[in-house]
C-alpha cells in the first residue's frame, strides 16, 4: 500500500518511551505517581504501564489542541486510513460516532440511518436534537439478524426526506454484512449530503484488498474506526477519520473538545499509534493469516451436521453486497440450541468467550491475535455441544418479528419527555422512554420515542429468560419499562 508519510514512525509512542527513560520526578497528577501510590496494581501489571500512566505535558503534547507528537501521530493515522484528518479518540468508538454526527447535524435537522444502528447513534440524536429518518435494513429470518441497507432503501428515505443533511452507514454489520458502500456514498455526494460510516467492525477493511471497501476508499466524508475492536489497540481507544472539503478539522475538534476528557490516557493513545503502524506496515500479511484461519474455522464448523456458519455465500442475499469472513456467526437452531445458550455454554463449560449471543446465533470475531489452536478449540467445543445438548427439533421463535417499531417521537423529545413506570405487559402500545438493548451487540430492541409492540415485549422476555444481558432499562429486574406519559405530545410523521 502506498502512503504519503513514513508509516514506520510512532511519534507519540517514541515520546512516551523517552519520557520514561528520563525518570522525571512527578509533582503532577495522576496521584499514584508512576504507580508508587498503587503498589498492588503496579506489582501486577509491571513498571512500564504505571510509569506511563501520566497526564498531558509539553513533551507528550495535548490531545485537545495537539501541536507536536500527537499532531504528528494523528497525521500518520489519517494517512494510514486514506483520510485527510485523523483524530485519536479515547472514549470508545461511541464517541467517534457521536462526534461525526454532531459535526454534521444540528437540532431539527434530519439524518438518514439504518435502524440497526448502535445505541451511540441514538444517543448522538438525543444530544444534538437531530431527527432520525430510518432505513429498514434487510432482514435474514434464518439467522435471526438484520443485514445492511440497499441503495433502494437509501433512495426511498431520501426521496421522502430530501431536506436530509446526512446519511450514516454501518460497514459492516455485527454479523459481517457490508452494503454497496461506493454507491451509497456516491448517492450522498451527488445530492450534497454528508456520508458518515460507522466502521466499528471494519477497521481492518482498509488494509486488505479481499475485504469489503473501507469508508475512506468509498469516498465517505467521515469514518469512525474502532481500532480497539479489530485494529489491535487497547480497549476504549478509537479513531475518527475525515476527508471532506466542506468541514474543517478544527470544527470537528470543537465537538471532540466539547465532550472528551482533558486527561486522556497515554496508554490508550500510544496503543493507537503502535496499532496504526502495525496495520500500515504489516496489516496485509497479518490479515492474510486471519482470513486463512477464518476459512478453516468456517469450513470446520459447517462440516458439523446441523450447524451453520454464514460465509461469503451470503453475498447476493438482500443487504449483503460484500461479506467480512472474519465474523464467524454460528447457529445451532436446527439442533434446538439458541444463540444465547450457545454463548453461555461456550464460556461456562469450554472457557471460550464469544463476542455476542443473539436469538438464533452466537458470534466469534477473528482478529490479529488468533491462532489455529484457538480455532480448533472452538470447532471441537461446538461438536461437543452438539453431542451433549443437541435436540432433534428446530427453533422457531415465531413471535420474534424482525421488523422494527414505529418512531413516534424524536429520541430527544422522548429522552426529556415526562415518563411513568409501567409493567412490561402494560407497556404494549405505549411510547418508550428508554432505549433497551441486549448487550452486546447494543442494537436497540426499542429506542427512545418508539412504539412498544408485542414483539418488543417478547424479545425482552426471551432475553430475560435465556439470561441475556439487557441494558438501558431503569428497572434491573427487567419487569417494568419507562414510557412517555399519555397522551403523547405530538405525532412527528
Ligand atoms: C456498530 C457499532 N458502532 C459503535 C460501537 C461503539 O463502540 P465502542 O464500544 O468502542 O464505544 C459499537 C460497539 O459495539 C458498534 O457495534
Amino acid at each position: 500500500m502506498k502512503y504519503k508519510l513514513n508509516q514506520n514512525q510512532t511519534p507519540l509512542f517514541t515520546a512516551m518511551k523517552e519520557y520514561r527513560d528520563r525518570q522525571v520526578t512527578p509533582f503532577d497528577v495522576p496521584g499514584h505517581k508512576h504507580g508508587r501510590g498503587l503498589k498492588e496494581y503496579k506489582d501486577y501489571f509491571g513498571d512500564a504501564m504505571l510509569e506511563l500512566d501520566v497526564n498531558s505535558m509539553k513533551p507528550l503534547d495535548f490531545l485537545g489542541n495537539p501541536t507536536s507528537v500527537i499532531k504528528e501521530s494523528e497525521e500518520l493515522l489519517a494517512d494510514a486510513f486514506g483520510g485527510d484528518r485523523g483524530f485519536f479518540i479515547i472514549n470508545g468508538t461511541s464517541f467517534a460516532v457521536q462526534t461525526m454526527i454532531m459535526s454534521v447535524v444540528k437540532h431539527g435537522e434530519k439524518i438518514i440511518l439504518p435502524r440497526n444502528v448502535h445505541k451511540s447513534v441514538i444517543n448522538a440524536l438525543v444530544l444534538s436534537g437531530a431527527l432520525p429518518v430510518y432505513m429498514k435494513p434487510e432482514m435474514d429470518s434464518e439467522m435471526g439478524v438484520s443485514h445492511n441497507v440497499t441503495l433502494k432503501a437509501l433512495k426511498k428515505a431520501y426521496e421522502q426526506n430530501p431536506d436530509s443533511k446526512a446519511a450514516l452507514f454501518i460497514n459492516p454489520t455485527y454479523y459481517g454484512a457490508a452494503g454497496d458502500l461506493r454507491s451509497l456514498v456516491k448517492f450522498c455526494r451527488d445530492r450534497g449530503i454528508y456520508s458518515l460510516v460507522d466502521e466499528a467492525h471494519g477497521t481492518h477493511f482498509h488494509f486488505h484488498p479481499d475485504l469489503p471497501v473501507s469508508g475512506m476508499e468509498a469516498g465517505a466524508d467521515f469514518s469512525a474506526v474502532s481500532l480497539h475492536k479489530t485494529g489491535g489497540s487497547l480497549t476504549q481507544s478509537s479513531a475518527l477519520i475525515i476527508n471532506t472539503e466542506r468541514i474543517g478539522g478544527q470544527y470537528v475538534r470543537r465537538f471532540i473538545n466539547l465532550m472528551q476528557t482533558t486527561s486522556p490516557s497515554y496508554l490508550l493513545m500510544g496503543s493507537v499509534d503502535v496499532a496504526r503502524k502495525q496495520l500500515a506496515l504489516h496489516g496485509k500479511e497479518m490479515l492474510d493469516e486471519v482470513l486463512a484461519l477464518s476459512h478453516c474455522a468456517r469450513s470446520g464448523i459447517n462440516s458439523i451436521k446441523g450447524v451453520y456458519s454464514m460465509g461469503p455465500e451470503a453475498v447476493g442475499r438482500p443487504g449483503v453486497y460484500h461479506f467480512d469472513p472474519t465474523k464467524l456467526s454460528i447457529t445451532m437452531r436446527n439442533l434446538g440450541i439458541n444463540g444465547m445458550e450457545l454463548y453461555d455454554r461456550l464460556r461456562d463449560e469450554y472457557n471460550i468467550q464469544m463476542e455476542t449471543g443473539d436469538v438464533y446465533s452466537s458470534l466469534a470475531i477473528l482478529s490479529l491475535g488468533d491462532s489455529m489452536e484457538s480455532v480448533d478449540h472452538l470447532i471441537r467445543s461446538i461438536e461437543d455441544i452438539k453431542q451433549r445438548y443437541g435436540k432433534n427439533h428446530r427453533l422457531e421463535y415465531d413471535k420474534i418479528d424482525l421488523n422494527y417499531p414505529d418512531v413516534v417521537l424524536t429520541p430527544r423529545e422522548a429522552f426529556y419527555g415526562e415518563k411513568e413506570r409501567v409493567s412490561l405487559s402494560d407497556s404494549l402500545g405505549r411510547i418508550s422512554g428508554e432505549t433497551i438493548m441486549s448487550y452486546p451487540p447494543g442494537i436497540p430492541v426499542v429506542g427512545y420515542g418508539e412504539r412498544i409492540t408485542e414483539s418488543v415485549i417478547e424479545q425482552i422476555l426471551l432475553f430475560k429468560s435465556s439470561h441475556g444481558i439487557i441494558t438501558g432499562m431503569d428497572d434491573p429486574e427487567v419487569s417494568h419499562l419507562k414510557v412517555l406519559k399519555a397522551p403523547v405530545l405530538k405525532k412527528r410523521r
